[in-house]
């Protein structure tokens, strides 16, 4: 009877693909501006002149912004805990200092967008450039050790010195990997409505609509409760619409200064500097272990860029503390680098999907030094205890995942020797490697009310970004009040309703889910109570316990009278029943939580052209309960195919002289297509975890992003005998 395990479809499934979905773009009211943004060709120096005056004459223009009649917005808080609302440092068309290629230098307002985005080619500028400082082996060198933004930035558990020069196998390798753009489907798109002089409501492509509430109400200098942000549907989020971003700022000041509602749709050329992007990483594994491929220690460096206002860290070592145990010790350590780009921002597995390409990678380089079978290696290194903090696992079925998975592959059949595998003129590699995610708690808050009529509605803030929670979170409510799903209605998106955390973190359903299960539960009980002691009580007497719920019904046991909920109402003379679950979780607790998987790969490469394919993929995942296997299965499949693109083909090229990006359009910024994807097998292998979340759930979305990179990696080098260190594995590295 439960809807939970149920592969329900997606409510808004159908409306997404023939067009009828509404996103940000489509909600601007009639007769709204439209702005365009001019950006910066050069990424170091200053504006020395800017001339307005031909553009401004051009056809519809109503305005054009630059630093010369911008307001002053105040400063924004450190962005980097992410239970509070992010930001970047920067702050827009402040003063005339130019930092990266692609800062905007002037915003266009027009009554149309062509004519918005022609006079903005029509602005003159001239510069004062100064070289810029790339991310390169040089600049590498001269990293610094950053502030903790998020985690420890250095970590030594034990002995890890000692261990490394103790060891009779040793591993040593630099692995790297590019910056990288999220590249969503929906471009960046943000409306401002002002409905008064200091009221505005903005609807926004946002994973976070209270984060952007309560930063674009510091930049502003406004109370938080005077602007409403609204996100309903999100065209692929990645961590790329979490931050607030430049482009925001600017159009809600221009709505404000202009009186008129204005919409803003960032290009996809501009969506690779207007926004944030993956940085890339540098790293430098060492791995130490007896002759059996027991590990003896870990060393993990990695090294990244960030902008020349910002110091965001990728955490790209951050894997090598929990994945595996090392019997003498574990270090690892980042250091950044400030180069003239705009800031990094998290990526869909951000930290983890970069880290775990040098982690497992190196951990294939251990099992073909030690002649140990690269599963084998893996579950003889296998902890229930946290490395890191030497807290028991709540749950880690990463034996199970290598176990289940192995066998659904086939690895026994693998003939180890590098080129030993063939198919006709193809070389066959099979490869595998291992993921730990980490896992987040958040408060998330949902209110849930009850109608005369029998349906229920979900109301909180947090957002689908795509992964199925309009459709997911009618089945923990269902489930708990013996209801069809279809009696809910899922209302999200929106800072007029409850407060809960930013959809990031692949945290949703852990959090945000949990707080619809209290919620039910909580109207669960007050329709107990009303039906024990409320007005011409049907149960009246009966113990609470007795009652129960089922087919939007509830029966007292031993008795043959049922009543329908709504009735309930009709009953006590009420127009609805509503009630608020509150989820507020401790941030750390007596276990280590996290999520894990482990992937096995099949490539064929061409030995003459060095063409990579993909045969199939098995990924095995412990992500606690599922509780939709077909949008579980939707994120495993997009993290494999997401994380097949970081093997082969991302990367977002910059310019060493000029600073730009040069490949700025999905013409140039590779991502695989459906063709370069075979049959894909996801396997689920475990257990609810309570300590999780109460619904058992622990994260999906990011998870199945991670270890797809190196495990792929490993198969080529099976294939070819050719480990090649730095991401992607394009053809020309194989030749
Ligand atoms: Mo994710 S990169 O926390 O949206």
């Amino acid at each position: 009877m439960s809807a939970i395990g149920k592969p329900l479809s997606r409510v808004e499934g159908r409306k997404k693909v023939t067009g009828g979905a509404i996103y940000t773009a489509d909600a601007a009211p009639e007769g709204a501006y439209h702005a365009a943004l001019v950006n910066s060709t050069i990424a170091n120096g200053r504006v020395k002149r800017l001339s307005t005056q031909e553009a401004a004459r051009a056809p519809g223009v109503v305005s054009i912004f630059t630093s010369a009649n911008m307001i002053r917005f105040k400063s924004l808080p450190t962005p980097w805990d992410h239970n509070r609302p992010h930001g970047q440092r920067y702050l827009p068309l402040q003063d005339d200092l130019i930092h990266y290629a692609g800062q905007p230098i002037a915003l266009v307002v027009a009554e149309t967008l062509d004519q918005a985005a022609f006079a903005g080619t029509l602005i003159e500028v001239e510069y004062e450039t100064e070289r810029p400082v790339v991310w390169n082996q040089r600049t590498a060198a001269q990293a610094y050790d950053p502030p903790q933004i998020l985690w420890p930035v250095n970590s030594s558990v034990g002995k890890p010195q000692e261990g490394l020069a103790a060891g009779a196998v040793k591993v040593e390798a630099v692995y790297a990997t590019p910056d990288r753009h999220h590249c969503q489907m929906e471009p960046h798109a943000t409306v401002a409505a002002w409905t008064a002089p200091d009221r505005v409501t903005i609807f926004e492509t946002t994973q976070s609509t209270y984060g952007y509430r309560d930063l674009i109400a510091v930049a502003l200098g406004l109370p938080p409760d005077n602007i409403e942000v609204i996100s309903k549907l999100i065209g692929g989020g990645f961590g790329g619409k979490a931050y607030v971003w430049p482009h925001t700022l600017l159009n809600a000041a221009a709505a404000r200064a202009l009186k008129h509602p204005i919409r803003l749709q960032v290009t996809r050329a501009q969506m690779f500097s207007m926004v944030g992007h993956q940085p890339a990483t540098l790293q430098t594994i060492r791995l130490s272990a007896t002759n059996e491929g027991r590990l003896v220690a870990i060393d993990h460096q990695s090294v990244s860029p960030t902008a020349m206002t910002e110091d965001y860290i990728e955490y790209a070592a951050n894997a090598s503390r929990f994945l595996w145990g090392a019997s003498s010790g574990i270090s690892t350590g980042h250091k950044i680098v400030r180069v003239n780009r705009n800031t990094p921002t998290p990526m869909r597995a951000p930290h983890e999907a970069l880290g775990h390409v040098a982690l497992e990678c190196a951990m294939d380089e251990l099992a073909y030094k030690t002649g140990v079978d690269q599963v084998e290696l893996r579950l003889r290194n296998d902890t229930m205890t946290d490395p890191y903090t030497g807290r028991p696992f709540s749950t880690r079925a990463i034996r199970q995942c290598l176990l289940q998975g192995s066998e659904r592959f086939g690895w026994a059949q693998r003939t180890p020797a590098p080129g030993s595998m063939r198919k006709g003129s193809s070389l066959i590699g099979q490869g595998v490697a291992c993921a730990v995610y980490t896992h987040w708690r958040w408060p998330g808050t949902t209110r849930m009310v009850m109608r005369r009529n029998g349906v229920i509605s979900i109301e909180s803030s947090m957002h689908d970004i795509g992964t199925g929670t309009y459709t997911v979170m009618t089945q923990v409510a269902a489930d708990e009040l013996g209801l069809p799903p279809e009696r809910f209605v899922v209302v999200l998106g929106d800072t007029r309703l409850p407060r809960s955390h930013s959809a990031i973190g692949s945290a949703t359903m852990a959090n945000a889910g949990a707080s619809v299960m209290l919620a039910a539960r909580a109207l669960r009980e007050k329709l107990t109570a009303l039906a024990i002691a409320g007005h011409d009580a049907p149960f009246a007497g009966v113990r609470p316990e007795t009652i129960s719920f089922e087919s939007g019904r509830m029966r007292a046991a031993g008795q043959p009278r049922t009543i329908e909920l709504g009735e309930l109402l009709v009953h006590n003379n009420l127009p609805e029943l509503s009630v608020i679950g509150d989820y507020n979780p401790v941030d750390e607790g007596p276990k280590a939580i996290f999520s894990f998987s482990a992937i096995f790969a099949e490539v064929r490469v061409d030995p003459e052209l060095g063409l990579v394919r993909l045969n199939r993929v098995v990924g095995a995942y412990d992500v606690g309960r599922v509780i939709n296997p077909k949008t579980a299965r939707s994120q495993a499949i997009g993290g494999i195919i997401w994380g097949t693109g970081q093997a082969l083909l991302e990367q977002s090229e910059m310019g060493p002289t000029l600073a730009r990006y040069a490949n700025r359009n999905l013409s140039g910024y590779l991502v695989p297509s459906h063709a370069d994807i075979p049959p894909l097998e996801v396997l689920f292998c475990g257990e609810p975890d309570e300590e999780a979340s109460p619904i058992g759930v622990k994260g999906i979305g990011e998870l199945t992003a991670v270890s797809v990179a190196p495990a792929i990696a490993n198969a080529i080098y099976h294939a070819t005998g050719r480990r090649v260190r730095d991401l992607p594995i394009t053809i020309e590295k194989l030749l």
